[in-house]
């Protein structure tokens, strides 16, 4: 397994992101890119920060029929990307499809991960709004469980979900969690949080870090502070 952390470049533009990019010297951290960036700027940004020498992790969530995610799926694979994902919501068919349209002529592929039910969404929107009337834990699980069945290599999920999908999933099954703080640092606007240690200590494979690095005084230092906890385990 490959623990690491994922810098979230929810940047309005290129040159807004390749200035931050520029911080780092030593390192080439793992990037999530989300559909704000992607539309705005194109697929040159990921053609641009690939050349640089960084993964990435393509944030696009793609939900529709199963062809036009496989076909869909098809053209983010050429752009070399080592993460995509697509919501769960779209049944274990178009899981499959867009598995199969990732898959290179010479076999390799991006790792495909799923949201299951998106962190935004409470137990009473789920209700009321989805019709869903199970509870949100065993919908979760359910999904991650379809995920797994589709193929899939993990789901998108809160860290202090991780250990139960692994108990459901098993270890293998790679659980990428946004929702990380420093302790005492600013929460902003995510209400279930974790510090980098506890996010490891409950099994996350990678953990998705946006404003407590890109908004932090000197972010170079603050990434260290997140690969010494959840990669090398080294507790504050
Ligand atoms: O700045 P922050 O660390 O809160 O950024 C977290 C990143 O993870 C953002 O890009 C956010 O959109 C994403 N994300 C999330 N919760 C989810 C799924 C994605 O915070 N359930």
């Amino acid at each position: 397994m490959s623990r690491d952390v994922i810098i979230a470049c929810d940047f309005a533009g290129k040159e807004e992101t390749l200035k931050f990019l520029d911080l780092f010297q030593e390192e080439k951290p793992f990037l999530k890119i989300g559909m704000e960036l992607f539309y705005a700027a194109g697929p040159e940004i990921i053609t641009e920060i690939k050349r640089r020498g960084h993964k990435i992790f393509l944030d696009l969530k793609l939900h529709d029929i199963p062809n036009t995610v496989k076909k869909a799926m098809a053209v983010l694979s050429k752009l070399n990307v080592d993460i995509v994902n697509l919501h769960a919501g779209g049944t274990i068919a178009m899981m499959e499809a867009g598995l199969e349209g990732l898959r290179r002529p010479d076999g390799t592929r991006p790792l495909l991960i799923a949201v299951t039910q998106l962190t935004s969404t409470s137990e009473e929107k789920l209700h009321e709004d989805l019709l869903i009337d199970r509870p949100m834990d065993e919908t979760v699980m359910h999904y991650a469980k379809n995920a797994k069945i589709a193929g899939l290599d993990g789901v998108v999920c809160s860290p202090l979900e991780a250990a139960r999908v692994h108990e459901v999933c098993g270890d293998e099954f790679l659980t990428v969690t946004p929702g990380v703080r420093f302790a005492g640092g600013a929460v902003g606007d995510q209400v279930r949080v974790m510090t980098p240690y506890a996010a490891r200590m409950n099994g996350s494979d990678y953990i998705v870090v946006g404003r407590p690095i890109t908004a932090a005084a000197d972010p170079v230092e603050a990434y260290r502070r997140c690969v010494a906890q959840f990669v090398k385990g080294e507790q504050e």
